[in-house]
């Protein structure tokens, strides 16, 4: 299946979609072809009354097997520095969701031909940049994804100049790329902000010395690729250590860059005149993993995640183990089992190794069955709690003060009809409602959709009772208009 841009004379944002007989993941007879017209807006506008929810029916144990998918947060960089050459790059283990189709659409919209394999080869993308004609990431696109910003620092490198919309608040606080400006600067980049865009230029970039104020995983990510051209050497200090990160370094070597110290907190690039194409496995999506553990404790199951990578949830395991969960990890799968009572554990989001923001919605839901109170703190964003009001209209106890939410245990949870708010609050109300009393409705399950692949799927081959509805418009095709 290929993604190209629309011919110049084409009247609307669309992409044809073809399927692709050249694949060799393609197991079709090779004369099935076809032309799907995507408007880019199918994506972004959607009647509410019409967007899915999931029905979940409490009290199954997970039991079982899950396979886990490539990461959303490693594939989405790894698909940006597909900018940063004219040769194409082949990535492995990409996830079908939801911000994966954006940024493949981002990347058509600027004149890249985007491949999808087929069958067997469905999680495969290529992406050739061959062509780019159109360094911009439009608002239609960034405002419902705000890692478009990831395009900033590669076309700047790469073209010369970037277009990219200024994303704004988003549910969970309100999340500035300051930072990701003021490091381009230093390698010699002028930046306007004018019309709600930021307009980059640069003959070519220059190595330089960046500081950054506050750790940023995506900041980090968008300047270790400006630097891969950037003429000279760049020293980053008080980068993120994120496994991201240090997978996107790893793709960006196999590119031909030079680049020391992924995965600490300074990393030195020097930088090359060009860099060419590669094939790269996207790591395991560790969130994704913790989601399903969370799950599995919580429903007294007995769950087998294939295809993950415990080191990645170092921080996630010991606390679990803290509140008495019992977790055998292997080389690239974990079994949790857990017929226990949990006792609560107090929990204070940081950057890598430190427990993930991203598992702190999910955490909660655990707090609420467990016996104590544990107190939960939120470090990285300022408004990451709109979860608790949801759980509460479930039966937790919650209260929130500030960036500290008191969860007091173990209260029983009811089914409800609840709303999600963004990606992770979303996931902390799947697995509240798999352990509820009835049949819980989640409503807005586009969040979900954004970062889990097919999570019902997933939950029902494993003994959960969960099904979609009101599935009216094209799977999938629902989505916000401020994300996370
Ligand atoms: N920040 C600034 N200025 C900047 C950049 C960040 O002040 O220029 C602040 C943010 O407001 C926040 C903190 O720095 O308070 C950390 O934000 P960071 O930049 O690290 O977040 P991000 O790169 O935008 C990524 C993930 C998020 C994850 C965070 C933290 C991707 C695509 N997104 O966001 O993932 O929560 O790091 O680990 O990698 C999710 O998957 O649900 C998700 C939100």
């Amino acid at each position: 299946m290929k993604l190209v841009p629309k011919p110049p004379n084409g009247n609307s944002s669309k992409v044809d979609t073809l399927l692709s007989a050249g694949d060799p993941g393609f197991k079709k007879p090779v004369s099935r072809s076809r032309t799907i017209r995507i408007d880019f807006r199918d994506g972004f506008v959607a009647p509410e009354s019409l967007m899915d929810k999931f029905v979940i029916r409490g009290g199954n144990p997970l039991v079982g097997s899950v396979r886990i998918s490539g990461a959303k947060n490693a594939a989405l960089p790894a698909m940006a520095a597909a900018i940063l050459t004219d040769e194409p790059v082949i990535l492995e283990n990409i996830p079908d969701v939801r911000d994966i189709q954006t940024e493949r659409n981002l990347l058509v919209s600027m004149g890249a031909e985007v491949e999808l394999g087929y069958g067997r080869a469905s999680h495969r993308t290529t992406i050739s940049c061959n062509n780019l004609v159109n360094p911009e990431a439009a608002y239609e696109l960034v405002k419902t994804m705000r890692a478009s910003t990831l395009v900033l620092g590669p076309l700047l490198a790469r073209m010369g100049r970037a277009r990219v919309s200024q994303p704004g608040g988003c549910a969970i606080g309100a999340r500035p790329i300051d930072l990701h400006i003021k490091g381009l600067e230093r390698l010699g980049a002028s930046i306007t902000q004018e019309h709600g865009y930021i307009e980059a230029s640069a003959e070519r970039l220059r190595g330089g010395h960046i500081i950054f104020d506050k750790i940023t995983v995506t900041g980090t990510e968008d300047l270790m690729m400006a630097a891969t051209l950037a003429e000279g050497e760049t020293i980053m200090e008080n980068c993120a250590r994120e496994p991201e990160v240090t997978d996107l370094a790893a793709l960006l070597t196999k590119m031909g860059a030079k680049i020391q110290g992924a995965g600490t907190h300074t990393i030195r690039i020097h930088g090359v005149e060009k860099l060419h194409g590669a094939r790269h496995r996207i790591i395991p999506d560790r969130i994704e993993a913790g989601t399903f553990v969370i799950a599995a404790v919580l429903t007294g199951g007995d769950l087998q995640l294939t295809s993950c990578d415990p080191t990645h949830l170092g921080s996630l395991i010991q606390k679990l183990e803290e509140c008495g969960v019992s977790i055998t990890s292997g080389t690239d799968s974990m079994r949790v089992t857990n017929g226990h009572q949990l006792q609560a554990a107090d929990i204070t989001t940081e950057e890598f190794p430190g427990f993930p923001t991203d598992m702190q919605a999910q955490y909660m839901t655990l707090a609420t069955q467990s016996q104590g109170t544990s107190i939960i703190t939120e470090n990285i964003f300022e408004n990451r709690f709109m979860h608790a009001g949801e759980l509460a209209r479930m039966g937790a106890n919650i209260k929130v003060e500030g960036s500290r939410a008191i969860v007091r245990g173990k209260t029983p949870l009811s089914s409800a009809a609840v709303q999600c708010s963004d990606l992770r609050a979303s996931a902390s109300l799947v697995i509240a409602a798999l352990v509820a009393d009835g049949e819980t409705i989640i409503d807005r399950v586009y969040h979900v959709d954004r970062g889990y692949e097919r999570i019902e799927e997933k939950l029902k081959s494993v003994g959960a009772q969960i099904r979609r509805i009101g599935e009216i418009l094209p799977k999938r095709a629902a989505a916000p208009s401020v994300v996370a």
